[in-house]
């Protein structure tokens, strides 16, 4: 089990969002408090607060401090406010499914209470639950994809999708933290996952901060650490599956599916259910494309000339034939992903 207290990515304390501010780590851990929806939505665009999960939770959490924040006497009048608050927490990233999922789960709810008290009472009551939900799902998913992991393996990620992009646990990182609890060996390779260095910030911080074996490596070496046989297999997070088994993930993780490709290295996703997409197709799905600084500068340090055009997307998507599975709280998805996929939410039911 575990000896040190997982990192608690985003609560509701007294009324108030309480997270940990991710723009600030990993030289300071501190945490953030919100009693303003529009100052959650604020820190979901500007990355205090990422993450597939996390943003989801986050929302969730929005919504019920925007029904606290609403003077409604009607509920009319309070699902009217809720709606408001919805889309401004929407607009804020467009390709994690999860923010959506979160959003419609309390307005939802919202929608079934009569007074503007119970309205306030159930959004409240049911972003808590999602926020505890949360851990359990990724616990069982962890757990889930552990038996496809050996004792001594070095296993890579991307990203940060861990703890720190979940309530806490997280999702591949779940899976990595699982397998060592269920007493195998293992290693970690990260990428530093630039521009916003997700790897280098987060995972690597959150993957010491709890006793792994963790060595950070450039995007640029993934190729020589693959050739080299210094990685047994890969396991990343997810922003939004589709149903033909797609996957929507940070910026360069389908360059990291086609060297695992070119060597025979399993390549595996752990995402929640709630990270699926069963309606979208491809061509649906928005990329969110980010601010130029990200790129032409590290920190506050000038890396590039002055009015250079710059193309920023934050995601990107890889195929589902580099994929060998799709880990989540409902089993593990093997290809052909089209038959798997709805038979997890089968068995979900
Ligand atoms: O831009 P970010 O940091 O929100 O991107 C996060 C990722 O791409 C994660 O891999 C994904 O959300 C899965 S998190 C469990």
């Amino acid at each position: 089990m575990h000896n040190i207290p997982l990192l608690r990515t985003v609560e509701w304390k007294n009324n108030k969002v309480v997270m940990i501010d991710q723009t600030k780590l990993p030289n300071e851990l501190i945490f953030v408090e919100y009693s303003d929806y529009n100052d959650v939505a604020k820190a979901i665009k500007t990355l205090v607060v990422r993450g597939a999960p996390a943003i989801g939770v986050s929302g969730a959490f929005g919504l019920a401090l925007a029904s606290l924040q609403s003077n409604a006497s009607t509920k009319e009048q309070i699902i009217s406010d809720l709606e408001k608050a919805k889309k401004i927490l929407f607009e804020t990233r467009p390709t994690a499914v999860n923010l959506v999922w979160g959003l419609d789960q309390i307005m939802n709810i919202a929608k079934q209470g009569n007074a503007v008290d119970e309205i306030r009472q159930l959004a409240i009551n049911t972003a808590k639950q999602m926020a505890e939900d949360d851990i359990r799902i990724n616990m069982q998913l962890g757990k889930n994809g552990s038996i496809l992991f050996d004792n001594n393996d070095t296993v890579m990620t991307h990203c940060n999708a861990g703890s720190l992009a979940t309530v806490a646990y997280g999702t591949a990182l779940g899976v990595i933290r699982a397998t060592k609890e269920s007493g195998k060996s293992i290693k970690v390779i990260a990428t530093e996952t630039r521009p916003v260095q997700q790897g280098s910030r987060l995972t690597a911080f959150e993957l010491k901060h709890d006793g792994f074996d963790v060595s950070l490596i450039p995007d640029t070496a993934v190729g020589y650490t693959m050739a080299n046989n210094l990685v047994n297999k890969v396991v990343v997070g997810a922003d939004r599956i589709l149903r033909t088994g797609h996957v929507y993930n940070k910026i360069g993780t389908y360059q990291v599916a086609l060297i695992a490709k070119q060597h025979g290295i399993p390549f595996y996703v752990a995402a929640p259910l709630s990270t699926f997409d069963m309606k979208s197709n491809p061509q649906d799905v928005i990329i969110e494309q980010r601010k130029a600084t990200e790129v032409t500068q590290i920190g506050d340090k000038k890396t590039a000339p002055d009015g250079i055009k710059v193309i920023n997307p934050a995601f990107d998507m890889t195929p589902p034939e580099l994929i060998s599975g799709i880990i989540t709280e409902a089993g593990v998805a093997k290809p052909p992903f089209v038959e798997s996929i709805p038979k997890l939410f089968e068995a979900n039911k």
